[in-house]
């Protein structure tokens, strides 16, 4: 799937452990900027914190975008990210967000399906030797 920057309002690159912080203080500024609770915006500072991490850690780099929209016939706020690698991929996707499942020691595995949890939608396209795109979407809610 290609992912056109342009689209988007925000850019973060990943590649180094630090980015991982700042993308996590970045989405949070962005989230709260849009009105979300302050439950929801720790929740979404948590994902992309989450999916960040799984970027520096299996694909070594990639990019995170973010972009607020409208959505549906009552036009609902939504923030929509997207977390793009050109990493190893996953080979089985379905274990990957089960839960559970982690190539990694001292890991949960539980990252993925902790931002499934977390996310209004979600959805994971990841092709072995190609990479992993991952796309969430939370709406605002009125309180
Ligand atoms: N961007 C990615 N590229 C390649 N493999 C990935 C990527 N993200 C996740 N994976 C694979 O999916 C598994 C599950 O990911 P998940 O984030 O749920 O758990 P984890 O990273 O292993 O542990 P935790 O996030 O709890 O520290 C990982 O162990 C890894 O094998
Ligand atoms: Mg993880």
């Amino acid at each position: 799937m290609e992912i056109n920057p342009h689209d988007y309002d925000l850019t973060l690159k990943i590649k180094e452990e630090k980015d991982v912080a700042v993308s996590r203080q970045m989405a949070k500024n962005f989230a709260q900027k849009m009105g979300f609770s302050l439950a929801d915006v720790t929740k979404i500072a948590t994902v992309i914190s989450e999916l960040a991490r799984n970027i520096y850690r299996y694909a070594k780099e990639g990019y995170i975008y973010i972009r607020k929209k409208e959505v549906g016939p009552d036009k609902a706020t939504c923030i929509e990210i997207v977390a793009v690698d050109k990493g190893p991929g996953i080979a089985d996707v379905e274990l990957a967000v089960t839960g559970g499942y982690t190539t990694s020691e001292r890991s949960l595995g539980l990252g993925l399906s902790g931002v499934r949890r977390l996310m209004d939608s979600f959805s994971i396209k990841s092709e072995v030797g190609k990479g992993t795109v991952v796309i969430v979407e939370k709406r605002r809610r009125r309180f």
